[in-house]
């Protein structure tokens, strides 16, 4: 019996992928090296110091742990002076209806997110009170595919993991879910979510009565 909803924020409730690519793409032309959106596919669901290992990586670069604790930290701070600009009529088509109507039916809904800004993002597109559990990068110490944030998420609604469904547009966030023996719904492409439980294309397709046919 499906009693709580778990979500991924970055790509399932709010596009931040675009700021992230502007400031990635910065950091990069400062190193002297050219980022493309489609390196920023592969940071998609990916923690900040594995993502600025990728972009080194594709970059060529080999650096002391001390300097990449500095360049990520002047990233984050580059792609706060977005997010700290971001408006409630970015949030993603579908979103706020669905947790509305998830809400009024009785499901219990979790936040769990690999980012360390979630909080300040779930603030600023009004969201945060349609939490009952927010998980984020400083709750947890394994990433996706790891399932702890969202185990985490279901201990902190006091249900199982068997009555969670999970929204992710990452592959690895697909994984976690399963991982934790949850359902899951992919948002994005079947070629990349295959494993999900099902797979659409925003949460603007989702219904309450869909989620019960995941049951
Ligand atoms: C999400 C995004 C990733 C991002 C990660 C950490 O998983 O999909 O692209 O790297 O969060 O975000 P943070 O805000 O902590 O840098
Ligand atoms: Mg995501």
């Amino acid at each position: 019996q499906i009693k709580a909803c778990l979500f991924d924020l970055d790509g399932v409730i709010v596009d931040t992928a675009k700021y992230h690519y502007i400031a990635w793409k910065e950091l990069a032309s400062n190193l002297g090296f050219e980022f493309t959106e489609e390196d920023n596919e592969r940071l998609k669901g990916v923690s900040r110091m594995t993502s600025l290992n990728i972009l080194l990586e594709i970059g060529g670069i080999t650096l002391s742990d001390e300097e990449k604790h500095r360049l990520a930290e002047k990233k984050n701070e580059n792609y706060r002076t977005f997010i700290l600009k971001m408006q409630p009529d970015e949030i993603l088509d579908g979103a706020k209806e669905f947790l509305q109507e998830l809400k009024a039916k009785g499901i219990k809904i979790a936040l769990g997110s690999a980012s360390k800004n979630a909080m300040t993002i779930l603030e600023r597109l009004e969201l945060t009170e349609l939490f009952e559990a927010i998980i984020d990068g400083t709750k947890v110490t394994e990433a996706k595919p790891n399932p702890e944030v969202f185990l985490k998420g279901a201990e902190a609604l006091n249900v199982a993991p068997s009555e969670c469904v999970v929204f992710e547009d990452a592959e690895a966030g697909v994984e976690a879910a399963l991982a934790g023996n949850m359902k899951c719904v992919g948002i994005g492409s079947p070629d990349v979510l295959g494993k999900a439980n099902l797979v659409i294309d925003g949460l603007h397709q989702m219904t309450y009565e869909k989620l019960m046919e995941l049951n």
